[in-house]
């Protein structure tokens, strides 16, 4: 297959990247290279024949004409967004034109090429978003996220996202567009960009800094490792109905006080400090405001209908994880200098 991937220098994009070239389809990544972006994720497959990249925006709409022409991909698999809640507090205009508007152009470049290639059945336009459109679930564990749920967003990254799930619904209702999408709960893995909550802690508690928990830690993530979200997204885009839509996660509930209890014993046991525990290090700051207090997918359609599971237990996705960064200083040690890395951000409320 040849894929156009949106966003592949972003953190999930990348690994999508790899693993699609790894599994011997085409690729076509397509980024705008925005704070959040690193070229060097995809370096490993970088002079593969199999792979090209276009520096491009899904804002401007003739960009992307000339690159659906250039490549005629066989499926989109659009990452690209702006991702971060925190600086959508902050600054919601950038999410509103990348996720909502950006998407619009996608769709609107995607339907042209697949009109003018004779409106191809085996067509997929594939829109990755995530759990957080469903806003905020009680403590209750018998109560998950489901296809069904109803959309009930809450801060305007989720919100954004919202939006661009009905725009793409919208497209094949209307114009019958072949789409597939999915909404995926919280990924961590190698190459998470340095702004998000299991990166600061690793490295925070390697440079002797706080480590700064939002409220009382107790809002609950479920996570899920980045390359078995790699493998549910080529999964769908291969095989997953058209016009469906399938949840993914890893049904790993944590509250957010358990898993950087974890990642410092983790750590204690892999880089041991002189003296003491890299929990020692743990500060609680102000909540987040409106912060969502759980969510928690429901992965039983994909499981039951695509036969996909992860591979990956959140204690071996952890440990992997740390052990990246402890081998990886020269990857994130440059993005820290980047702009509001390691600044308080979602505060402007
Ligand atoms: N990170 C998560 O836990 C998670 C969970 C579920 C779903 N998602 C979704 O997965 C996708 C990827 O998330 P991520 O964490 O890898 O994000 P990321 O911030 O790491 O990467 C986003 C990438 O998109 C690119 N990009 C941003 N704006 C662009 C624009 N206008 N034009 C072209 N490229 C642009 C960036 O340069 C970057 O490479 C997003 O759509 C996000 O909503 C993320």
């Amino acid at each position: 297959m040849k894929l156009l991937v949106t966003g592949g220098a972003g953190f999930i994009g990348s690994a999508v990247v790899r693993l699609a070239v790894a599994r011997g389809h085409r690729v076509v990544n397509l980024d705008a290279l925005t704070y959040a972006a690193c070229l060097d994720n995809v370096s490993s497959v970088a002079d593969s024949p199999l792979y090209a990249f276009e520096h491009a925006d899904i804002r401007d709409r003739a960009a992307l004409d000339r690159i659906f022409a250039a490549h005629a991909p066989d499926a989109v698999m659009h990452l690209a967004a702006e991702s971060h809640v925190d600086r959508s507090i902050d600054g919601p205009g950038d999410f509103i034109e990348t996720n909502i508007t950006g998407t619009y152009n996608m769709l609107e470049a995607a339907r042209a090429h697949w009109t003018r290639a004779g409106r191809p059945a085996a067509f997929r336009f594939h829109h990755i978003s995530t759990d957080e459109v469903f806003g905020s679930l009680p403590p209750d564990p018998a109560v998950k996220f489901t296809e069904d749920t109803p959309y009930d967003p809450r801060s305007p990254y989720s919100a954004s996202k919202a939006a661009s799930d009905h725009l793409v619904r919208a497209w094949h209702e209307t114009y019958g567009l072949p789409v597939v999408l999915t909404n995926c709960s919280n990924n961590y893995g190698p190459y998470h960009f340095p702004e998000k909550l299991i990166p600061v802690v690793i490295l925070n508690a390697l440079a002797g800094k706080p480590l700064p928990i939002y409220g009382d830690g107790s809002n609950v993530r479920d996570w899920l490792y980045v390359e078995d979200h790699a493998d549910a997204l080529l999964t769908v885009v291969e095989r997953g109905a058209v016009g469906r839509s399938y949840n993914i996660g890893g049904e790993n509930e944590r509250t957010n006080l358990e898993l950087v209890r974890t990642l410092c014993s983790i750590l204690d046991r892999l880089k041991p400090r002189a003296s003491g525990s890299y929990a020692d290090q743990i500060t609680f700051v102000t909540d987040r405001p409106g912060h969502d207090a759980r969510y928690a997918i429901d992965p039983s359609r994909i499981g039951a209908e695509l036969g996909w599971r992860p591979s990956v237990t959140v204690e071996e996705g952890l440990e992997r994880t740390v052990r990246w960064y402890l081998e990886n200083e020269a990857w994130w040690r440059p993005l820290q200098a980047r702009q509001g890395v390691g600044e308080r951000l979602g505060t402007k409320a």
